[in-house]
């Protein structure tokens, strides 16, 4: 059997503990008592990972390497720390923390770095699509509604997609910009209908260190076909959710550990197209409780 880390690295010696107290009570005067909070977990546990790890000079700059080559790569339309948060658990995490599914809720996903905002709307059951492609139609249609199944009209649902190519509209300029995705608004019954093309699997971009770093953790760079939703209504909780599509060969192995048994549909014929029928549960928004101001 491999070593443990602790018999690999040994026991880690509480070194210099009066380093982490005097960090932490230096804070006393920090106007957002939140913040301070976050920060003494985030300084405890980073100084435990040093003294764990035993960590080395050239690996803590390395580490430092990787968060500023991450840094120096994002753009508008390129957010290398999403990426590092997705591969590295940290979105999912921070996603179940603050979004429990219960009975008649959908589940929630990563939102992932290919968002951009406010789209087009569009009419009900139009294409997504800004030019044609080589893949089988897909009709997407359901419902939104509350938990106990009550339909909630006039819900936004933005969606959006690779092409076929497995790249998102901003990361090919030879795409129309808009192109595989849209708005829609459900009607009075909460209904939604929109008509696609079939998702693919794709690699998220390893151009950077995010892709060094799956590299260095043996694994591949693959997330499973999908197409992204962003539902939200006036009084209810915004659902940022996918649905994949079964069968694919990553769902067990997402890239970003972004995928649940839930949302995971079996496309079905239906009038001649392949057709996925899925209803949306939405949470009631919990008042937001405002401790302090941003910092
Ligand atoms: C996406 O599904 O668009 C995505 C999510 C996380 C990382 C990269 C891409
Ligand atoms: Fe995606």
């Amino acid at each position: 059997m491999a070593p443990s880390i602790a018999e690999r690295v040994g026991p880690a010696r509480e070194i210099f503990p009066e380093l982490t107290k005097d960090v932490v009570d230096r804070m006393i005067d920090a106007a957002n008592p939140r913040c301070r909070d976050v920060l003494t977990l985030l300084i405890r546990h980073i100084h435990a990972f040093v003294r764990e790890a035993a960590l080395t000079q050239d690996e803590w700059r390395a580490a430092i390497d990787v968060l500023t080559r991450a840094g120096q790569m994002c753009t508008d339309d390129r957010q290398e720390f999403i990426l590092l948060s997705d591969i590295l658990g940290i979105s999912m995490l921070v996603d179940a923390v603050n979004n429990v599914a219960g009975p008649g809720i959908s589940d929630s996903t990563v939102l992932g770095p290919f968002y951009t905002g406010p789209q087009r709307e569009l009419a009900q059951g139009a294409t997504i699509l800004l030019r044609a492609e080589d893949r089988e139609p897909l009709v997407m249609h359901g419902r939104v509604g509350d938990a106990a199944g009550a339909p909630i009209a006039n819900a936004l649902i933005e969606v959006w997609q690779t092409a076929p190519n497995q790249l998102y509209d901003v990361q090919d300029a030879d795409q129309p910009k808009g192109h595989l995705r849209a708005s829609f608004r459900s009607d009075a019954e909460g209904r939604y209908r929109f008509t696609t093309v079939m998702p693919v699997s794709y690699p998220i971009p390893v151009d950077g260190p995010a892709g060094q770093l799956l590299q260095h953790m043996g694994r591949h760079p693959f997330r499973p076909a999908h197409v992204h939703f962003m539902i939200s209504a006036p009084d209810y909780r915004t659902l940022v959710t996918h649905l994949f599509i079964a069968g694919d060969e990553y769902l067990t192995s997402d890239a970003v550990f972004g995928v649940k048994q839930s949302l995971i549909v079996r496309p079905a014929p239906r009038g001649g197209v392949q057709t996925i029928e899925y209803d949306f549960g939405l949470a009631r928004a919990v008042p937001r409780r405002r401790v302090g101001g941003a910092p």
